[in-house]
């Protein structure tokens, strides 16, 4: 449904062009006489508004420029005997997506403005669908485990989600550091800006400078054009420095400098850019014991554990074995719509008892497997093959 107001003082004009509207499908449209009646009612959330130029108390350009103010997603048609150049400009500038002159042709063009209006509107409340399921799919409720250390891990993401404290997320392959990272990033007042991530061991040791900061055009050999570094992608948002204990030393100082100044220098350029980026950063490297060696830089490593949430390895979380177990053996009937299999007794006690080198990931693959080889919808022992 497609809420519009239409705002004219001439109420058989006003009516025309409601009229004329409420012929769409799935729309619903609200006539106002005045522009006070109509911000009075704003918290009706309307989609689109149509609005007459001379009204009593103020102008159509004020009123424009209220309703914009009080929710700039709202879509603004202006509708007006007005033809001076700078006045069509002006409401332009303030937001109006369209300018429709009051001539004999007037209703039909404010019909076809209200329809790609419309289109705007569709398409900014998928995108808002779309971004909801991706929070969801994010969210810390994602996270599960009952056991102590999770239940910590879950009170400190609620902690710090609301600051934009720079984090630090420790522990073994498949602990979940990048899960936590998202679920601080999706939690977070930035969590329909965007979430960066960059694996530091993955990317060759001289790209990483131009891959984080970005650089101009001719800057070096390769630099055909100019590009934006993942700081600056991720501005507004977060940047997620995975594997950050593979940087070397010189970069590691030239990302303290950017985490002290917040701002960021493409390579060629010398005109530093400001910018506002949440730094979530993981490793399971001990980086105390980097230190210590002098791989890590020890002022980098205190900026960084700013807040540290360490994840234990799977085995030292008890039973949280069996509820993931569980948890993945239902996502995988569900995907692959199947039965529920179930997870025979002695089963469970194998798995509470096995190391679990590789974590809750080698955990996943470990159950996905077993479910395609069990027979009877029932996971026994001898369906349960350990890949480390
Ligand atoms: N507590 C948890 N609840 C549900 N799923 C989890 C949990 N922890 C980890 N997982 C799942 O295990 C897999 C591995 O998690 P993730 O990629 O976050 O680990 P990681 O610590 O970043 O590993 P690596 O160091 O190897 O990159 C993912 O599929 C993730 O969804
Ligand atoms: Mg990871």
């Amino acid at each position: 449904m497609v809420k519009i107001f239409v705002v004219d003082d001439d109420p058989f004009l006003g009516n025309l062009i409601k009229t004329a509207l409420e012929k769409m499908d799935n729309v619903e449209v609200t006539h106002f006489l005045t522009p006070d009646e109509c911000l009075n009612n704003l918290n009706q959330n309307p989609d689109i508004v149509t609005i007459d130029y001379l009204l009593p108390g103020m102008n159509g350009e004020e009123l424009l420029e209220k309703i914009k103010n009080y929710n700039d997603a709202i879509q603004c048609i202006m509708v007006s005997g007005q033809e001076k150049i700078d006045v069509v400009l002006n409401t332009y500038k303030k937001g109006a997506v369209d300018y429709i002159i009051k001539n004999e042709g007037a209703i039909v063009n404010i019909e076809n403005a209200v329809k790609n209006a419309c289109k705007n509107v569709h398409l900014k409340k998928e995108v808002e669908t779309l971004q909801d399921q991706i929070l969801d799919r994010n969210k810390y409720t994602n996270i599960l485990g009952n056991s102590a250390a999770v239940l910590k891990t879950l009170k400190m993401i609620q902690k710090v989600e609301k600051s934009g404290i720079m984090v630090l997320v420790t522990g073994q392959s498949g602990t979940g550091k990048e899960l936590v990272a998202k679920a601080i990033h999706y939690n977070s007042p930035r969590g329909r800006k965007p979430f960066v991530t960059v694996n530091m061991g993955a990317i060759p040791e001289d790209l990483i400078e131009s891959e984080l900061f970005g650089h101009e055009k001719g800057a070096f050999t390769d630099a055909r054009d100019k590009r934006l570094g993942k700081f600056e992608e991720a501005n507004e948002g977060s940047i997620f420095l995975d594997e950050i204990g593979e940087m070397d030393l010189l970069m590691q100082t030239k990302l303290l400098r950017v985490l002290q100044e917040k701002e960021v220098t493409r390579i060629g350029s010398n005109k530093a850019i400001k910018l506002d980026v949440r730094v979530i950063a993981a490793t399971n490297r001990n980086l105390a014991t980097e230190v210590k060696e002098g791989r890590f830089r020890e002022d980098l490593f205190y900026r960084l554990q700013g807040f540290l949430i360490h994840l234990p390895p799977l085995f030292e979380r008890g039973d949280d074995v069996i509820l993931l177990s569980k948890s993945f053996l239902s996502e995988f009937c569900k995907e692959n719509r199947i039965p529920q299999i179930a997870l025979s007794k002695e089963c469970q006690k194998f798995l509470t008892d096995y190391k679990w080198p590789g974590n809750v990931r080698e955990l996943k693959a470990v159950i996905e497997r077993a479910a395609v080889m069990c027979e009877n919808n029932e996971i026994k022992p001898e369906d349960i093959v350990f890949v480390n």
